[in-house]
């Protein structure tokens, strides 16, 4: 029997580990992961007037317009690679964007797979996020207590310089639970509604929700 495609989004507050277990997952997996976030931070640096527009929002731990952020994710969801399966990371973030990206699915014949929802108290949140460390090559997530790179201010994976994201200060973070808390928790609703939900503890060890999620992604196969 042959496999279906693996088209996923995963959901759930900054620091909730979205990045981590993508990045577990397109090894496993072979599909890649597609972040909002890491889209607009490349397009910051790159300098580009895309990069320029979503710069303010993006450190005041704003959302970025839904008519923008939408352009820039189907665009990436153009992508050759991405026709065996993908995994969206921090997209859709409103309502707005679930049914922009619903109708982009139907109208390209790519149907949701499942959303996966990792949950996590606040309390968790600010110190995972205000100890983590980013890699500036592979964006690989670290955490200067729970995940350590081998090596000090090093990614294990592909030796790139680890970095504090800007907006990981204690002011910024508080803001984007609050934005997240308004404006993207209604989605776990919006996918209950459509059955495609699937919740996991996020309050683990890394191990132990990767396994939840690898037993969700299976079921779906
Ligand atoms: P984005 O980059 O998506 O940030 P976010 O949603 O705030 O989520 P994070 O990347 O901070 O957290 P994560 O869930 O990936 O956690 P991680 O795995 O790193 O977006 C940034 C900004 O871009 C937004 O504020 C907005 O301005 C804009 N934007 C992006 N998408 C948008 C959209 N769709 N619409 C509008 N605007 C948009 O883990 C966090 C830390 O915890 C790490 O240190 C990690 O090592 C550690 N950790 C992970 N799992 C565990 C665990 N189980 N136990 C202990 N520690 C753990
Ligand atoms: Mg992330």
């Amino acid at each position: 029997m042959s496999k279906r495609n693996l088209n996923l989004i995963f959901l759930g507050p900054p620091g909730a580990g979205k990045g981590t277990q993508a990045k577990m997952i397109v090894d496993k997996y072979s599909i890649p992961q597609l972040s909002t976030g890491d889209l607009m931070r490349a397009a910051v640096s790159s300098g580009s007037s895309i990069g320029d527009e979503v710069k303010g929002y993006m450190a005041s731990g704003a959302l970025v317009p839904d008519a923008l952020v939408v352009d820039i994710l189907l665009d990436r969801l153009s992508g050759d690679d991405c026709r065996d399966g993908f995994i969206l990371d921090g997209f859709p973030r409103t309502v707005a964007q679930a049914e922009s990206l619903e109708k982009a699915l139907v109208s390209r014949g790519m149907p949701l797979s499942g959303v996966v929802a990792m949950i996590v108290p606040d309390e968790a949140l600010l110190g995972r996020l205000t100890a983590r460390r980013i890699c500036r090559g592979c964006s690989a997530s670290y955490h200067l207590e729970f995940l350590k790179p081998k090596v000090d201010g090093v990614c294990d994976r592909c030796q790139g310089e680890l970095y504090q994201r800007k907006d990981d200060s204690e002011e910024v973070i508080l803001n984007r639970l609050k934005v997240y808390h308004d404006q993207t928790s209604p989605l776990i609703d919006f996918y209950q509604k459509q059955k495609k939900l699937y919740t996991v503890d996020g309050n683990n060890k890394i191990e132990m929700i990767f396994s939840e999620i690898c037993d969700i992604i299976d079921s779906l196969n």
